[in-house]
Protein backbone atom coordinates (compact mmCIF):
# COMPACT_ATOMS: atom_id res chain seq x y z
CA UNK A 1 0.00 0.00 0.00
CA UNK A 2 1.38 3.54 -1.09
CA UNK A 3 1.52 6.18 1.78
CA UNK A 4 2.65 8.75 0.31
CA UNK A 5 0.23 11.46 -0.38
CA UNK A 6 -0.37 12.61 -3.88
CA UNK A 7 -1.53 16.69 -4.49
CA UNK A 8 -4.65 16.32 -4.21
CA UNK A 9 -4.47 14.74 -0.46
CA UNK A 10 -2.50 17.32 0.72
CA UNK A 11 -4.31 20.02 -0.55
CA UNK A 12 -7.51 18.15 1.50
CA UNK A 13 -5.69 18.06 4.45
CA UNK A 14 -4.45 21.76 4.29
CA UNK A 15 -7.76 23.16 3.73
CA UNK A 16 -10.04 20.81 5.83
CA UNK A 17 -7.07 22.64 8.92
CA UNK A 18 -7.99 26.20 7.95
CA UNK A 19 -11.53 26.81 9.26
CA UNK A 20 -9.99 24.92 12.68
CA UNK A 21 -6.85 27.28 12.79
CA UNK A 22 -9.31 30.24 12.14
CA UNK A 23 -11.30 29.13 15.14
CA UNK A 24 -8.30 29.09 17.39
CA UNK A 25 -6.79 32.33 16.05
CA UNK A 26 -9.96 33.98 16.69
CA UNK A 27 -10.73 32.47 19.43
CA UNK A 28 -7.13 33.84 21.22
CA UNK A 29 -7.28 36.89 19.90
CA UNK A 30 -10.79 37.57 21.17
CA UNK A 31 -12.91 37.90 17.93
CA UNK A 32 -15.77 35.66 18.65
CA UNK A 33 -18.08 38.21 18.71
CA UNK A 34 -20.52 38.83 21.74
CA UNK A 35 -21.52 35.83 21.68
CA UNK A 36 -18.43 33.39 21.25
CA UNK A 37 -20.41 29.93 22.47
CA UNK A 38 -23.22 30.34 19.81
CA UNK A 39 -19.94 31.40 16.89
CA UNK A 40 -18.01 28.45 17.74
CA UNK A 41 -21.27 26.38 17.36
CA UNK A 42 -22.48 27.62 14.35
CA UNK A 43 -18.91 27.90 13.05
CA UNK A 44 -18.05 24.17 14.04
CA UNK A 45 -21.96 22.69 12.43
CA UNK A 46 -21.13 24.56 8.95
CA UNK A 47 -17.98 23.59 8.78
CA UNK A 48 -19.11 19.58 9.06
CA UNK A 49 -22.03 19.93 6.74
CA UNK A 50 -20.08 21.51 4.45
CA UNK A 51 -16.93 19.02 4.51
CA UNK A 52 -20.02 16.38 4.86
CA UNK A 53 -21.04 17.54 1.45
CA UNK A 54 -17.31 17.82 -0.49
CA UNK A 55 -17.20 13.60 1.04
CA UNK A 56 -20.80 13.26 -0.83
CA UNK A 57 -19.42 15.31 -3.57
CA UNK A 58 -16.34 12.54 -4.69
CA UNK A 59 -17.96 9.63 -6.43
CA UNK A 60 -20.28 12.47 -8.49
CA UNK A 61 -16.79 14.08 -9.39
CA UNK A 62 -15.64 10.32 -10.56
CA UNK A 63 -18.55 9.79 -12.47
CA UNK A 64 -19.18 12.88 -14.44
CA UNK A 65 -16.11 13.98 -14.74
CA UNK A 66 -13.82 10.98 -14.80
CA UNK A 67 -12.29 12.15 -11.62
CA UNK A 68 -11.65 9.08 -10.46
CA UNK A 69 -8.38 10.60 -7.82
CA UNK A 70 -11.27 11.90 -5.71
CA UNK A 71 -11.88 8.88 -4.30
CA UNK A 72 -8.87 9.02 -2.53
CA UNK A 73 -10.39 12.19 -0.29
CA UNK A 74 -13.63 10.57 0.28
CA UNK A 75 -12.68 9.44 3.46
CA UNK A 76 -10.32 12.06 4.56
CA UNK A 77 -13.52 14.72 3.88
CA UNK A 78 -15.71 12.41 6.01
CA UNK A 79 -13.11 11.98 8.56
CA UNK A 80 -13.03 15.93 8.80
CA UNK A 81 -16.79 16.23 8.63
CA UNK A 82 -16.89 14.13 12.09
CA UNK A 83 -13.89 16.18 13.49
CA UNK A 84 -16.07 19.26 13.10
CA UNK A 85 -19.15 17.69 14.42
CA UNK A 86 -17.64 16.32 16.97
CA UNK A 87 -16.23 19.99 18.18
CA UNK A 88 -19.76 20.93 17.75
CA UNK A 89 -21.07 18.40 19.55
CA UNK A 90 -18.24 19.14 22.46
CA UNK A 91 -19.22 22.86 22.20
CA UNK A 92 -22.84 22.13 23.02
CA UNK A 93 -22.30 19.95 25.83
CA UNK A 94 -18.89 21.50 27.67
CA UNK A 95 -19.19 25.19 26.97
CA UNK A 96 -22.71 26.08 26.47
CA UNK A 97 -24.30 23.50 29.24
CA UNK A 98 -21.33 22.59 31.24
CA UNK A 99 -22.10 19.07 31.74
CA UNK A 100 -25.21 19.69 33.33
CA UNK A 101 -26.80 16.37 32.29
CA UNK A 102 -30.59 17.81 33.55
CA UNK A 103 -30.29 20.81 31.26
CA UNK A 104 -29.12 18.89 28.17
CA UNK A 105 -31.84 16.57 28.89
CA UNK A 106 -34.38 18.98 29.02
CA UNK A 107 -32.86 21.02 26.11
CA UNK A 108 -33.42 17.74 24.24
CA UNK A 109 -37.13 17.42 25.01
CA UNK A 110 -37.55 21.23 24.09
CA UNK A 111 -35.44 21.78 21.08
CA UNK A 112 -36.08 18.25 18.39
CA UNK A 113 -33.59 19.73 15.98
CA UNK A 114 -30.87 18.70 18.51
CA UNK A 115 -32.32 14.76 18.56
CA UNK A 116 -32.20 14.81 15.06
CA UNK A 117 -28.34 16.27 15.17
CA UNK A 118 -27.46 13.38 17.56
CA UNK A 119 -28.78 11.05 15.19
CA UNK A 120 -26.72 12.17 12.29
CA UNK A 121 -23.90 12.48 14.86
CA UNK A 122 -24.27 8.90 15.59
CA UNK A 123 -24.61 7.72 11.51
CA UNK A 124 -21.35 9.91 11.76
CA UNK A 125 -19.35 8.18 14.63
CA UNK A 126 -20.15 4.76 13.45
CA UNK A 127 -18.92 5.16 9.75
CA UNK A 128 -15.73 6.93 11.35
CA UNK A 129 -15.16 3.80 13.54
CA UNK A 130 -15.57 1.35 10.73
CA UNK A 131 -13.25 3.41 8.41
CA UNK A 132 -10.11 1.54 8.46
CA UNK A 133 -8.72 -0.82 6.12
CA UNK A 134 -8.84 -3.48 8.67
CA UNK A 135 -12.90 -3.01 9.34
CA UNK A 136 -13.28 -2.76 5.64
CA UNK A 137 -12.15 -6.22 5.27
CA UNK A 138 -13.84 -7.71 8.39
CA UNK A 139 -17.26 -6.47 7.90
CA UNK A 140 -16.94 -7.37 3.92
CA UNK A 141 -20.43 -6.84 2.12
CA UNK A 142 -22.64 -4.98 5.62
CA UNK A 143 -19.33 -2.44 5.22
CA UNK A 144 -21.01 -1.19 2.34
CA UNK A 145 -24.57 -1.28 3.72
CA UNK A 146 -23.58 0.57 6.28
CA UNK A 147 -21.90 3.57 4.52
CA UNK A 148 -24.75 3.75 2.51
CA UNK A 149 -25.77 5.65 5.80
CA UNK A 150 -24.15 8.31 5.07
CA UNK A 151 -27.03 9.96 2.81
CA UNK A 152 -29.53 9.32 5.85
CA UNK A 153 -26.78 11.32 7.83
CA UNK A 154 -26.92 14.03 5.06
CA UNK A 155 -30.62 14.42 4.82
CA UNK A 156 -30.44 14.18 9.29
CA UNK A 157 -27.73 16.79 9.19
CA UNK A 158 -29.84 19.38 6.83
CA UNK A 159 -32.81 18.83 8.44
CA UNK A 160 -30.88 20.00 11.86
CA UNK A 161 -30.23 22.83 10.04
CA UNK A 162 -33.68 23.63 8.79
CA UNK A 163 -35.20 23.25 11.79
CA UNK A 164 -32.15 25.71 13.80
CA UNK A 165 -32.50 28.26 12.45
CA UNK A 166 -35.38 30.39 13.42
CA UNK A 167 -35.45 33.03 10.06
CA UNK A 168 -33.41 32.79 6.62
CA UNK A 169 -33.12 29.28 5.59
CA UNK A 170 -31.49 29.66 2.04
CA UNK A 171 -28.33 27.91 3.35
CA UNK A 172 -30.17 24.67 4.14
CA UNK A 173 -32.16 24.52 1.29
CA UNK A 174 -29.32 25.28 -1.48
CA UNK A 175 -27.75 21.83 0.55
CA UNK A 176 -30.95 19.99 0.02
CA UNK A 177 -30.67 20.96 -3.54
CA UNK A 178 -26.66 19.98 -3.78
CA UNK A 179 -27.87 16.50 -2.03
CA UNK A 180 -30.74 15.83 -4.47
CA UNK A 181 -28.63 16.39 -7.58
CA UNK A 182 -25.36 14.03 -6.04
CA UNK A 183 -27.80 11.22 -5.34
CA UNK A 184 -29.58 11.27 -9.01
CA UNK A 185 -25.90 11.20 -10.42
CA UNK A 186 -25.49 7.59 -8.43
CA UNK A 187 -28.87 6.78 -10.21
CA UNK A 188 -27.65 3.69 -12.69
CA UNK A 189 -29.60 5.51 -15.44
CA UNK A 190 -28.25 8.38 -15.09
CA UNK A 191 -24.29 7.36 -13.94
CA UNK A 192 -23.99 5.01 -16.75
CA UNK A 193 -25.44 8.02 -19.31
CA UNK A 194 -23.37 10.31 -17.49
CA UNK A 195 -19.86 7.89 -17.73
CA UNK A 196 -20.08 7.60 -21.42
CA UNK A 197 -20.00 11.53 -21.48
CA UNK A 198 -17.24 12.01 -19.04
CA UNK A 199 -14.97 15.01 -20.67
CA UNK A 200 -11.60 13.75 -22.10
CA UNK A 201 -9.74 16.57 -19.92
CA UNK A 202 -10.95 14.43 -17.14
CA UNK A 203 -7.56 11.73 -17.40
CA UNK A 204 -5.14 15.11 -17.47
CA UNK A 205 -6.95 16.83 -14.44
CA UNK A 206 -6.36 13.14 -12.75
CA UNK A 207 -2.99 12.95 -13.56
CA UNK A 208 -2.19 16.57 -12.10
CA UNK A 209 -3.88 16.07 -9.08
CA UNK A 210 -2.12 12.75 -8.55
CA UNK A 211 1.45 14.36 -8.92
CA UNK A 212 2.55 12.95 -12.50
CA UNK A 213 2.20 9.99 -14.81
CA UNK A 214 2.22 6.94 -12.68
CA UNK A 215 -0.40 3.62 -12.76
CA UNK A 216 -3.45 4.73 -13.50
CA UNK A 217 -6.62 3.40 -12.76
CA UNK A 218 -10.31 3.30 -15.20
CA UNK A 219 -12.36 6.25 -13.86
CA UNK A 220 -15.49 3.93 -12.55
CA UNK A 221 -16.92 0.70 -14.06
CA UNK A 222 -20.68 0.99 -15.73
CA UNK A 223 -21.16 -2.28 -13.90
CA UNK A 224 -20.58 -1.12 -10.54
CA UNK A 225 -23.91 -1.59 -8.67
CA UNK A 226 -23.46 1.16 -6.08
CA UNK A 227 -21.00 3.94 -6.20
CA UNK A 228 -18.38 3.56 -2.86
CA UNK A 229 -19.73 5.11 0.37
CA UNK A 230 -18.30 8.27 1.34
CA UNK A 231 -16.64 8.30 4.86
C1 LIG B 1 -24.46 15.68 18.35
C2 LIG B 1 -25.50 16.28 18.11
C3 LIG B 1 -25.67 17.75 17.80
C4 LIG B 1 -26.01 18.73 18.67
C5 LIG B 1 -26.26 18.58 20.15
C6 LIG B 1 -26.11 19.96 17.92
C7 LIG B 1 -26.46 21.19 18.46
C8 LIG B 1 -26.72 22.34 17.73
C9 LIG B 1 -27.25 23.57 18.26
C10 LIG B 1 -27.59 23.81 19.71
C11 LIG B 1 -27.38 24.42 17.24
C12 LIG B 1 -27.96 25.83 17.29
C13 LIG B 1 -26.87 26.87 17.37
C14 LIG B 1 -27.50 28.27 17.46
O1 LIG B 1 -28.43 28.45 18.24
O2 LIG B 1 -27.04 29.13 16.76
C15 LIG B 1 -26.92 23.73 16.04
C16 LIG B 1 -26.90 24.27 14.80
C17 LIG B 1 -26.31 23.68 13.72
N1 LIG B 1 -25.77 22.41 13.65
FE1 LIG B 1 -25.78 21.06 15.12
N2 LIG B 1 -25.80 19.70 16.61
C18 LIG B 1 -25.51 18.36 16.49
C19 LIG B 1 -25.13 17.68 15.35
C20 LIG B 1 -24.79 18.31 14.18
C21 LIG B 1 -24.14 17.69 13.07
C22 LIG B 1 -23.74 16.20 13.01
C23 LIG B 1 -23.95 18.67 12.12
C24 LIG B 1 -23.29 18.59 10.78
C25 LIG B 1 -22.65 17.56 10.27
C26 LIG B 1 -24.53 19.88 12.63
C27 LIG B 1 -24.59 21.08 11.94
C28 LIG B 1 -25.23 22.22 12.39
C29 LIG B 1 -25.43 23.41 11.61
C30 LIG B 1 -24.97 23.61 10.17
C31 LIG B 1 -26.11 24.33 12.44
C32 LIG B 1 -26.60 25.73 12.07
C33 LIG B 1 -25.48 26.73 12.23
C34 LIG B 1 -25.97 28.12 11.88
O3 LIG B 1 -26.73 28.70 12.68
O4 LIG B 1 -25.59 28.61 10.83
N3 LIG B 1 -25.02 19.64 13.88
N4 LIG B 1 -26.53 22.46 16.38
Amino acid sequence: MNHKFNRLQWLVHLVSLIPLLVLVFDALTNQLTVNPIQEITQRTGRTAILWLMFSLACTPLTIVFGLSVFNQVRRPFGLYAALYASLHLLTFLILDYWLDFQLIFRSYLEKPFIIVGSLAFLILLALTLTSTTRAIKKLGKSWQRLHQLVYAAGVLVIIHYIWALKADITRPVIYAFILAVLLLVRLKPIRQWLIRRQPAWGKTVNTFLKGGKKKRKPAISIKTSHGPSDL
